[in-house]
């Protein structure tokens, strides 16, 4: 969409915004991004389809213009790659809805392919464990062996066919790969063309871009690996010309950054892209939103691309909302829950601005009770939401009230000192102050009942395995911690008299 359109859309969802003294910045802004993806990440949470049709019109009316799909296991991988697959992964079908939804709303699509590092879906399989750099370690794949180019090949290969002339860029990932150059296969090769890890990595990462540009798709490769190389390095390859590099950072953007867009400026890149944050990156199990962690990231990175103006043009941004730090960790922030701070931080990339009028467009567009509490990040009222599946993010802030319950119970002096081990064992505890120590209880287990209630939305955004897992992470341990410090106050409330000191024999 152009600026024209843009400022008419602005307009049209917005009503009365052109009549503010920001038009010229907002206008200004958003040409520094002329992409703005929102990723999506369905390591182990895939999105359903139809939440996905319900809701890429609210992240197009939020100013998204793309999105960025990292299937993982969910693609349906087929014939030799068919063991890929998660047992709950998508069908072909599912595919085109997708891509017909995001067709319908103007969003365009890059798939993500992870093609080096973070291979764990493929590593941890038995069929696989030959491809692995580190025998012990299914993060990273041996680039010279044959066969992880087979593999790797057919991946890029089903993933382009399945989006056959939908899709003009292919993102190849090729970030972390935290084991490099220590097999036997990679180290002789290394010797016999005096090749440094880095060249290692840039002869993978050639191959794999050449064979994406084959099959006529534009890469895009995150830029980690890139940072340490020298720019002379990277000049005498043939990779940059022929490839869009894309510099992640989620926290702390600055100077660092930019000195790193003009080096790969320098370096000839085909395109350079930029990625923020807006959920998965705050701790590997939060749950909660992080408004003001997130949207710093944003301000920054545009704060960076405004510094640049004149001598990089940048293809856009990505913001990342990952689902897990990794294919075998736990569930970080729900995609429904990233949704408000996502809208935050997208406002603010289009308008540069983040204020009260902003945060009121976004309370409108998002149906919510209350606007974000931005200047009040202590307050913990409830926020409701019209969106879809805002009822899990319902759920999210009831299970937070809920574990502030837990830790006011746990502070108190009768609940640290009165229903200790000891006391249990002996049955010797002042029934008072046990009284006391869980007189709170009752209410916060309700709470945590309505919880597991609100949480059941869960399986119409994702589904029912996200459900079962999210509950068995998140919401049984609090009720087991719950219902066995019931049994303890009622084991100690059971004895009317107690014994004569020592307790001891
Ligand atoms: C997939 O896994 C099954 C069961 O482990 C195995 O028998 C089969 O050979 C594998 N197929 C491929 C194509 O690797
Ligand atoms: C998508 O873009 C086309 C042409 O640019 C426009 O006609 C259409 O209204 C847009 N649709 C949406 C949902 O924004
Ligand atoms: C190997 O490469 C290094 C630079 O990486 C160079 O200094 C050295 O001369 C090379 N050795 C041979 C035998 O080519
Ligand atoms: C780079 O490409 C040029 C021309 O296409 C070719 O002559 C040269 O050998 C290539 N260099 C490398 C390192 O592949
Ligand atoms: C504590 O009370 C329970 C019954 O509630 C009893 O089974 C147990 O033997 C008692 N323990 C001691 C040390 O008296």
């Amino acid at each position: 969409m152009g600026r024209i359109g843009l400022l008419y859309f602005l307009a049209g969802v917005f009503g009365g915004f052109l009549c503010s003294p920001h038009v010229e910045a907002a206008s200004d802004q958003s040409s520094l991004f002329p992409e703005k993806l929102v990723h999506l990440d369905f390591k182990g949470a895939p999105l359903s389809i139809a939440y996905m049709e319900s809701v890429f019109p609210l992240l197009r009316a939020m100013g998204a213009s793309g999105l960025l799909v990292e299937y993982e296991d969910m693609f349906p991988y087929s014939g030799a790659l068919r063991n890929l697959t998660a047992r709950n992964h998508f069908s072909p079908d599912d595919i085109k809805r997708l891509l017909d939804a995001a067709d319908s709303n103007n969003l365009t699509v890059i798939p993500l392919v992870q093609t080096f590092g973070h291979l764990e879906f493929v590593l941890k399989l038995p069929d696989y464990i030959t491809m692995r750099e580190d025998p012990e370690n299914p993060q990273a794949l041996c680039p010279s062996f044959s066969l992880s180019n087979i593999i790797v090949r057919d991946m890029l290969r089903q993933v382009a066919h399945l989006h056959k002339d939908r899709i003009s860029h292919i993102h190849i990932g090729s970030d972390e790969v935290f084991v490099i150059g220590e097999c036997s296969r990679c180290k002789a090769r290394m010797f016999a063309n005096n090749w440094t890890t880095d060249d290692l990595f840039l002869d993978h990462v050639h191959t794999i871009t050449a064979f994406t540009r084959s099959l006529n798709l534009q890469p895009i490769m995150w830029d980690d690996m890139f940072r340490k190389i020298d720019i002379d390095v990277l000049r005498t390859k043939n990779l940059t010309k022929d490839t869009d590099i894309m510099l992640w950072s989620y926290r702390n953007v600055g100077e660092g950054e930019a000195d790193l867009i003009e080096k790969y400026s320098q370096a000839n890149f085909a395109g350079i892209w930029v990625a923020s944050a807006f959920k998965g990156v705050a701790g590997p199990s939060e749950q909660m939103p992080q408004y003001t962690l997130h949207l710093n990231n944003n301000i920054d990175w545009l704060k960076v691309a405004s510094s640049l103006e004149n001598k990089v043009k940048l293809r856009g941004i990505a913001l990342t909302g990952w689902s897990r730090f990794d294919h075998f960790g736990s569930l970080c922030e729900l995609f429904p829950v990233g949704i408000p701070v996502l809208a935050l931080c997208l406002k603010h990339l289009s308008t540069g601005s983040h204020d009260a009028r902003a945060l009121e467009d976004i309370r409108e567009l998002l149906r919510c009770n209350r606007p974000i509490p931005l200047a009040s990040p202590e307050d913990a009222a409830l926020m409701w939401c019209g969106y879809p599946g805002a009822m899990t993010f319902v759920a999210v802030q009831r299970l937070d009230q809920f574990e502030r319950k837990r830790l006011s119970i746990e502070s108190t002096s009768y609940y640290k000192g009165f229903l200790t081990p000891m006391n249990l064992k002996h049955n010797f505890s002042s029934p008072a102050l046990v009284r006391d120590a869980v007189v709170k209880l009752p209410a916060a287990m309700d709470l945590l009942d309505t919880v597991l209630e609100n949480i059941q939305h869960l399986k119409n955004v994702c589904d029912q395995f996200t459900l079962k897992e999210w509950i068995e992470t998140y919401w049984q341990p609090q009720k087991d911690w719950g219902q066995a410090l019931q049994t303890v106050a009622e084991k100690l409330l059971y004895h009317k008299t107690f014994p004569r000191r020592p307790l001891y024999n």
